[in-house]
């Protein structure tokens, strides 16, 4: 902690920069009061503000028209990261002398392993993590689509980052969109880890929605072997204990709430691009590893979707 209030006012002129113009950040940009909101520009952006239609929740279709930051004295107040996850470090590092040190970082990857390693590489900026069940996609080009209606909970990964959180979700809040402080954003990763970990990579590998997972042969062969990996980890991890049977539950319930939509990971591989299974299975692997736990399925799961062709596939 730095010693300042909780409830410090955020630095710079209220301005919130977001770096990654994918279907995340079209969807905050969209939500967040017009004015208020600029996109970073990276390798390819034109000058011409980017232009899309945004479906909200209820239908209703608002063109957005979001400008891209082009001058390094527009020093924003808060930078929201929604890249994808492999893409975090080298998209942030072009940025990060430019942005003054006190502005406080939101990073918005699925799985986890990124928000570590942003908080190694820039130990004295405020970091923080959020965890969102916000869904959004792009049908078509120039049309975004808020396709589940989430909640956000924000959290400080850095020291530097406790007395931001609170004027971070202020900010955030006023999007409109339902958004709370979390004390404990580890946890709450590792919970949304798990249940990223039991859908999308047999998503991925069986080409199929997330319900459909349910009755495949690979799911069921490993569901219960994978769900006590994941509780070793979890534990060693110094995270809430969970039984293996509460996970598999939890991974279930998720699996028939969003039964009929493409998960994040195959929508990657319909796409041809490349997937975050590295932030989850391969990060479970790894801290597996790392504590002297087996996880032979969250390393099978891994090196299978490592191997799926590259090529867009049809969904
Ligand atoms: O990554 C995703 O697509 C989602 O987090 C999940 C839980 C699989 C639901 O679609």
């Amino acid at each position: 902690m730095n010693g300042r209030k909780e409830n410090q006012q955020p630095p710079g002129n209220g301005l919130i920069a977001i770096l990654g113009a994918g279907s995340l950040g079209q969807l905050w940009a969209g939500y967040l009061p017009t004015g208020k909101v600029a996109f970073v520009p990276r390798p390819g952006s034109t000058a011409e503000p980017l232009a899309y239609n945004l479906e909200r929740f209820d239908g209703s279709v608002h063109p957005v028209s979001v400008p891209w930051l082009n001058n390094p004295e527009e020093n924003p107040s808060l930078l929201l990261v929604t890249t994808k996850a492999g893409d975090t470090l080298s998209a942030l590092e072009p940025h990060l002398h430019d942005l003054p040190p006190d502005t406080p970082i939101v990073l918005f990857q699925n799985g986890m392993g990124n928000q570590q390693a942003v908080a190694e590489r820039w130990p004295h900026h405020p970091v923080l993590a959020a965890s969102t069940t916000e869904g959004a996609n792009r049908p078509k080009p120039g049309h975004t689509v808020h396709a589940g209606k989430g909640e956000t909970w924000v959290g400080a990964i850095t020291e530097k980052a406790r007395p931001h959180l609170t004027p971070t979700v202020q900010a955030l809040a006023t999007s409109g969109l339902t958004i709370h402080p979390e004390a404990d954003i580890h946890q709450r990763l590792w919970d949304k880890l798990v249940i990223n970990a039991g859908i999308n990579a047999f998503t991925a590998i069986l080409n199929c929605r997330n319900g459909d997972i349910l009755n495949q042969q690979l799911y069921l062969e490993h569901i219960d072997a994978l769900c006590t990996e994941m509780a070793a980890v979890l534990a060693a991890e110094g995270c809430r204990p969970l039984a293996p049977e509460t996970i598999r539950q939890r991974i279930e319930a998720v699996a028939r709430t969003t039964a009929k939509n493409t998960s994040s990971m195959l929508s990657d591989r319909q796409q041809g691009r490349p997937t975050e299974i590295d932030f989850i299975n391969g990060y479970i692997a790894r801290r597996g590893r790392a504590q002297g736990i087996d996880v032979p399925v969250n390393q099978m799961l891994t090196d299978q979707v490592r191997k799926l062709p590259q090529s867009p596939i049809r969904p």
